[in-house]
């Protein structure tokens, strides 16, 4: 789904609260133990506009949620947009702590987690809405797995800690599958099935059978670093719409996500499935 603006504001929709509810008391639960150790730095890959608006009022998206939260704390912020990144400079005007680039995240992220510390501790936020995105005639993967991969191998390669809170969009990546598989010989189906491995970095995803199969694959190909993995579906009216799924390599963490998350999801699940590994999808 192309994201909305309007002036370059990004529009949000009721459904973006809970992403936003879980991003937010997460920080706040990390700034609890973070503050004692002077050891965290947030980065956020599809920063938006800062204010977005919802319902023509503007809110916080997610870079203000976090730097306002994380008051001290680093916050390094990529937008591709220019539009969306000249609003979201103004938004962060008298903010100390974030630091906004303007650019493609798959270029910028790499750099910025290996210009971050080995000791310090840092939270990926990565909130794409698509799989593609189009300036000037020239397109840009909105998220690649190469991305992922520097994220979740930053440990291995004496990078910091890191943790990936990303929004998966299974749900959009099977109504391609669907354009692939009814229309094979369609000219835009090869370019399709190239952007999806793009995310992937292969085509096993052709195998999947449903959104959790898709999920699923993406987290044995793409974060099996990560010990813990969990995943939330956000809908919107009944109606799903994306992963917000979350992976990290401390269990106090995964306890606190999954606790977050539990309760935002807020219907009685059949089975308790371990912090390694947990989904709340109906
Ligand atoms: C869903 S919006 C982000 C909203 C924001 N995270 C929030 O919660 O307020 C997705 C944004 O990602 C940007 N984007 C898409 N591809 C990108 C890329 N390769 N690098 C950086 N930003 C990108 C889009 O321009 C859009 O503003």
């Amino acid at each position: 789904m192309p994201t909305n603006r309007k002036n370059g504001y990004v529009e949000i929709k009721p459904h973006w609260q809970s992403k936003h509810k879980i991003l937010g008391k997460y920080l706040n639960a990390c700034l609890q133990f973070q503050q004692k150790y002077n050891n965290f730095a947030y980065i956020d890959s599809h920063g938006g506009s800062g204010k977005v608006l919802l319902d023509g009022k503007q809110v916080d998206g997610s870079p203000l949620i976090a730097a306002k939260q994380l008051k001290n704390f680093p916050c390094h912020i990529t937008e591709i947009d220019e539009g969306s990144y000249k609003r979201l400079l103004e938004s962060c005007k008298g903010i100390s702590n974030i630091y906004p680039q303007n650019g493609d995240c798959n270029v910028l992220v790499p750099r910025i987690i290996s210009s971050i510390e080995s000791w310090k501790f840092c939270l990926c936020f990565v909130d794409p809405d698509g799989l593609v995105y189009h300036k000037g005639g020239q397109k840009y993967m909105q998220l690649t797995h190469e991305t992922v991969d520097h994220i979740a191998n930053s440990v291995k390669s004496n990078g910091p800690k890191t943790e990936l809170l990303l929004n998966f969009q299974a749900i959009s990546i099977l109504r391609t599958m669907g354009y692939v598989e009814k229309l094979p010989d369609d000219d835009k189906t090869p370019i399709m099935e190239e952007d999806i491995n793009a995310l992937y970095g292969c085509d096993d995803w052709k195998s999947a059978k449903n959104r959790r199969g898709l999920l699923d694959l993406f987290i044995d190909k793409r974060l099996s670093s990560f010990g813990y993995k969990g995943s939330y579906l956000v809908e919107d009216n009944g109606h799903p719409l994306y992963y917000l799924l979350y992976a990290s390599h401390s269990d106090v963490g995964a306890k606190i996500m999954k606790d977050i998350m539990g309760r935002e999801y807020g219907q009685l699940l059949l089975q308790e499935d371990p912090i390694e590994r947990f989904y709340f999808d109906n």
